[in-house]
């Protein structure tokens, strides 16, 4: 079969960092290729140069058999070549329309945009996703995964020859994931070829009819998905086979460590109870929206909450603003590592004493040196693929970017640990480098809050599960006793077990 897009011998070095070394990459009409690798190991690079983000310091690129260059992502994008950021591009002021049209909105004559058929056109494009929102609201008020599913209709919105996709569905529901997958196999049937990045290996086995695999920024292999197994893509990934995937749990749970009583997330919700202890992971299931989020927000002081109490050691706390949140020891690892985690465009040594001033600052002063212990120390153990700890955040692949988040809130050495989908976009060997940390921290009597919704995850972290439903605590399981199904049952509010 004639190749749609042919890339060969792309070379590609940062200030020191060689992200792409020599790397090839070949897609043919109306397939759905994987692009796998750990964190770092240069995908996104990759996908940066094929739509013209980045140029390449070395190697061509075929399209339809001829050889092509692009200075800018428009011009990558006029010959067919769209793209799906890791990273959300999309801007929170503009409406949901303008920012699916960016640079390209509909002009009459006279110069001024026709707003009529801006907002048909985007209507269109979000019927085709099933997407409910309307064109005309301002997208910043659109949930994440909204906002996720906008910039896919931005990419959708112009006829492409070639889609990429960088790990697209890091926040949608696995509904959405299926409207999305039902659309990119019908994209493919009709000879669009898709370049897609993932790093959830049963997402890429159930879409995807091959796979490239690099590895510190090399080529390593090409395979028909038909014809391999995820443990061999683990292991051309890491270059050696995995260990055990989960941390074996605690063997034994201490006093009560954190009690949550009457806690209101709203005036009309449901009050939520519940108790923590030491040395436990205890997990929190919910669908998006279903409040796993504002729970442990109120808990941390980032939101007012409506009456309750949040007792530690026995202590009732006083919590108003997350300075007092960690001044009591609690943590919180936000789901949103852009938008609430880190300062991008600081050093990741700075990220990583954020939260935790004291520890390096003496007399006034930063203690340059206890500075540089510090973050050497969570590079290295938490093996963050990095030149330097001088590094601005925002240079880091976006694993890295979450490990880094993960340092900062070690860093406070809490008491308690809530973590909001802490491996989001993280590798298999770096997710479980992080699920290891957590089940270290609870051996040191730290308590765990874990929100996630990769229920695989909820059940192989956690002690006991907590499951959301609209607000509110819906129920309790024993993690020993837990299923998939039954979290989801629970969850969808079609059981509720009374507290
Ligand atoms: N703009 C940049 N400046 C400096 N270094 C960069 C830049 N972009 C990427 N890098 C480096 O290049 C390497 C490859 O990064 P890339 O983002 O391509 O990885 P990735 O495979 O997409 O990882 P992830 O799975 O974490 O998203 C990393 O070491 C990264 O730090
Ligand atoms: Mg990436």
């Amino acid at each position: 079969m004639p190749s749609l897009l042919e890339a060969t011998g792309i070379t590609k070095e940062f200030p020191g960092t060689l992200a792409l070394d020599n790397v090839h990459l070949e897609l043919r009409p109306g397939e759905i290729h994987a692009v796998m690798g750990e964190n770092g190991a240069g995908k996104s690079t990759l996908m940066k140069i094929l739509s013209g983000v980045h140029q390449p310091d070395a190697g061509e690129i075929l399209l339809e058999g001829k050889r092509v260059s692009f200075s800018t992502p428009r011009e990558a994008l006029t010959m067919g070549i769209s793209i799906v950021h890791q990273e959300l591009s999309v801007v929170p002021a503009l409406t949901v329309a303008e920012n699916i049209y960016p640079g390209r909105l509909p002009i009459n004559p006279l110069g001024m945009v026709r707003y009529g058929k801006l907002f048909s056109d985007a209507g269109e494009v979000l019927t085709s996703l099933d997407m409910n929102v309307d064109p005309r609201e301002p997208l910043g008020n659109l949930s994440i995964a909204n906002q996720q599913l906008v910039e896919i209709a931005k990419a959708l919105s112009s006829k492409c020859k070639v889609l990429i996709l960088d790990e697209p569905t890091s926040a949608l529901t696995e509904r959405e994931v299926e409207i999305l997958f039902t659309l990119l196999r019908k994209l493919a049937a009709n000879g669009v070829g898709i370049l897609y990045i993932s790093h959830k290996l049963d997402e890429v086995f159930k879409l995807t009819n091959r796979i490239t695999v690099l590895r510190d920024g090399k080529y390593i292999n090409t395979v028909d998905t038909a014809a391999t197994t995820p443990d061999d893509v683990v292991r051309m990934m890491v270059g050696r086979p995995l260990e055990a995937l989960y941390p074996p749990k605690a063997s034994e749970i201490g006093e009560a460590l954190l009690q949550v009583r009457d806690l209101r997330l709203s005036a009309q919700a449901p009050a939520n109870s519940f108790t923590l202890h030491r040395g436990e992971v205890l997990g929190i299931a919910g669908l998006i929206g279903s409040g796993r989020t504002e729970l442990a927000r109120a808990i941390f002081g980032a939101d007012r909450k409506v009456g309750g109490e949040v007792i530690l050691h026995g202590q009732s706390l006083s919590i108003h603003s997350p300075i007092d949140g960690i001044r009591y020891g609690i943590g919180y690892l936000p789901e949103d590592r852009k938008a609430a985690g880190l300062f991008l465009s600081m050093a990741i040594k700075l990220n990583m004493e954020a939260a935790n001033l004291k520890e390096v600052v003496s007399g006034g002063f930063v203690n340059g040196g206890k500075e540089r212990a510090l973050a050497e120390k969570y590079v290295s153990q938490l093996d963050i693929s990095t030149p330097n700890i001088d590094q601005e955040v925002r240079r880091l692949s976006g694993g890295n970017q979450q490990k880094t988040l993960v340092a900062k809130w070690l860093a406070i050495q809490p008491k308690v640990l809530i973590v909001d989908e802490p491996t989001r976009g993280v590798d298999v060997g770096a997710k479980s480098e992080i699920h290891h940390l957590l089940r270290l921290l609870t051996t040191q009597g730290v308590g765990v809050i874990m929100i996630s919704s990769e229920l695989p995850e909820v059940l192989g972290m956690s002690d006991r599960i907590l499951v959301m439903h609209e607000g509110s605590i819906a129920g309790e399981v024993r993690a020993s006793e837990a299923t998939e199904e039954g979290i989801i049952r629970i969850a969808s509010g079609q059981q509720i077990i009374p507290q």
